[in-house]
C-alpha cells in the first residue's frame, strides 16, 4: 500500500480479459458532462458520483515506445481502452491498472455546483508499450466512448517536432476555448506546462471543472507539468488530487523534477517550490542527468522548464541568485530554452544565444507586465504582454522557432534562432 498524507492509494487489480466493468456495475452514464458533484438541494447531502469517466484521460510519461493513458472512475471496476496509429492500423484493446483512492477533503467552490467531494475514486492507468516511435495514435476509453483523445511516441534525434507551453491554466475565469482550439488544431506532439495548473483560490473553478474545461490539452498532446504554488493552495490538494492525477509524469526522477527526450531535445522539469540550491538534491539530480543527457548518442541540445521566474519584468521578484546559480550549467550543457510561469501574460528575452519565455497566460488573473520594467535584464526583453496566451515551438534541424497566440487565436510573437 501506497500512503500519501491521508490518501490511501490501493492497486485493487489488473483487467485485461474482456469485461471494462465489474458485474455489479450498473450501464455506463452517458459521460462525463452527467451532473457529476451537483449537491442535492432537498437534504444538502454530498453529491454521489456515479461516472464511468469521471475526469480525464489524458497521457503522461511518453518516449519512443511507451505511454501512460490515465483516467478516474467514481465507479470500481476494471477498464480498458483501444488504440490504433492515427495513419491507419490494427486496433489493440488494453485493460487498465486500477487503483482505490480514498479523498478526505472536499473542496467546494463559491458559485459553481461542481465541487470536489471527498470520497472513494477509482483510478486507471494503462501503461503502453512497444508503441512505434514517431507515430501518432488515437485511443477510446471502453468505459465511455466519447472518452477520446491522442498522443505521439517521441522522436529520434534529428527529427523535427512541435510542442506546446502553457502555464498558470485557470480556464474558469479566463476562457480558453479559442486558445486551445488553435494551439491543439495544429497538433503539437507534448505539452509543457510551467504550473499553477489549477485554481481552486479563483473561487471559479474545481479539478472537476477544470477537467472539463481543459479537455482540448488533455486529450490533444502528452502532458508534462512542472509543480507551481497553487499545487498546495488547499489542505492535502497535493496529496489527494495533484500527485494522484500527475504524479511522475515523466522519467528519471519524480513528481517534482524528471526529465524526458524527444527528437534528441532533452526536457527537464523542475519545482521551485522546493529546495533548488546549490547543494540540494534537485540541483544535484540535474547537474547529474543534465551531463548524462549530453553524453547520449544524438542529444542536441536541452530545454529546461519551471514555475517561478529566474527573470521578469512583471509584478513579482525574480530568482537572481537561482539564475547566477544555475546558468553555468545551461551554458556548458547547451540549454537553449529556459521556460517559466507564474507572471500571467507573456515575455521573451534574449541572452546571448538563450531564449527565455515567460509562458503563464493560462488565463489567470493578469499581471502587471511592466511593474519591473527598470531591472537592468529588461533591456534584453524583446517581446511582453499582458494577455492569455500559449506558445507552439517548432524543433527543425538546425532551428528553433515559437509562435505565441492569445486567447484570441491571434499571433502575437514570433521568434527563430539557431541550435545544434
Ligand atoms: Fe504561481
Amino acid at each position: 500500500m501506497r500512503r500519501l498524507g491521508s490518501l490511501s492509494v490501493f492497486v485493487l487489480f489488473f483487467v485485461t480479459g474482456t469485461a471494462a466493468c465489474g458485474g455489479d456495475d450498473p450501464a455506463p452514464s452517458a459521460g462525463p458532462s452527467d451532473a457529476e458533484g451537483e449537491v442535492d438541494e432537498e437534504d444538502g447531502a454530498l453529491p454521489k458520483c456515479e461516472l464511468a469517466v469521471s475526469k480525464g484521460p489524458w497521457v503522461v510519461a511518453v518516449d519512443g515506445t511507451t505511454a501512460k493513458v490515465r483516467w478516474e472512475s467514481c465507479r470500481s471496476g476494471g477498464g480498458a481502452l483501444t488504440f490504433a496509429p492515427e495513419a491507419g492500423g490494427a486496433s489493440t484493446r488494453q485493460g487498465s491498472a486500477v487503483s482505490q483512492a480514498i479523498v478526505t477533503t472536499n473542496n467546494e467552490v463559491p458559485f459553481r455546483r461542481t465541487g470536489d467531494w471527498a470520497g472513494t475514486y477509482f483510478m486507471h492507468e494503462v501503461a503502453l508499450k512497444d508503441l512505434a516511435p514517431s507515430t501518432c495514435y488515437a485511443y477510446a476509453l471502453e468505459q465511455d466512448t466519447t472518452a477520446k483523445g491522442r498522443f505521439c511516441t517521441a522522436r529520434p534525434s534529428g527529427e523535427s517536432f512541435t510542442f506546446a507551453t502553457i502555464g498558470d491554466t485557470n480556464p474558469g475565469l479566463g476562457d480558453l476555448t479559442v486558445l486551445q482550439d488553435t494551439i491543439y488544431g495544429k497538433k503539437p506532439e507534448l505539452t509543457v506546462h510551467m504550473g499553477d495548473i489549477q485554481y481552486y483560490s479563483s473561487g471559479l473553478e474545481s479539478y472537476g471543472t477544470w477537467m472539463e474545461l481543459m479537455r482540448p490539452m488533455l486529450r490533444g498532446a502528452a502532458f508534462f507539468p512542472a509543480i507551481g504554488n497553487h499545487e498546495f493552495e488547499k489542505p492535502l490538494e497535493r496529496e489527494e488530487y495533484v500527485e494522484r492525477f500527475w504524479g511522475n509524469p515523466g522519467f528519471d526522477g519524480n513528481s517534482d523534477y524528471y526529465r524526458l527526450q524527444w527528437g534528441g531535445v532533452w526536457f527537464f522539469a523542475l519545482n521551485t517550490e522546493i529546495e533548488m540550491g546549490d547543494g540540494s538534491p534537485q540541483m544535484k539530480w540535474f547537474a547529474e542527468k543534465l551531463d548524462d543527457a549530453t553524453k547520449k548518442p544524438g542529444y542536441r541540445f536541452a530545454v529546461v522548464y519551471f514555475h517561478r521566474p529566474f527573470v521578469t519584468c512583471g509584478d513579482t521578484d525574480q530568482k537572481d541568485a537561482l539564475r547566477k546559480l544555475y546558468q553555468p550549467l545551461f551554458t556548458k550543457y547547451a540549454v537553449k530554452l529556459v521556460v517559466a510561469g507564474h507572471v500571467h501574460g507573456y515575455e521573451r528575452f534574449e541572452f546571448d544565444d538563450v531564449t527565455w519565455l515567460t509562458s503563464g497566460g493560462g488565463g489567470a488573473k493578469l499581471s502587471k507586465m511592466d511593474a519591473n520594467v527598470s531591472r537592468p535584464e529588461c533591456v534584453d526583453r524583446k517581446a511582453s504582454g499582458a494577455f492569455w496566451n500559449a506558445t507552439l515551438i517548432t524543433v527543425k534541424p538546425g532551428e528553433i522557432a515559437g509562435v505565441t497566440y492569445d486567447a484570441k487565436g491571434a499571433l502575437r510573437d514570433s521568434f527563430t534562432r539557431v541550435v545544434p
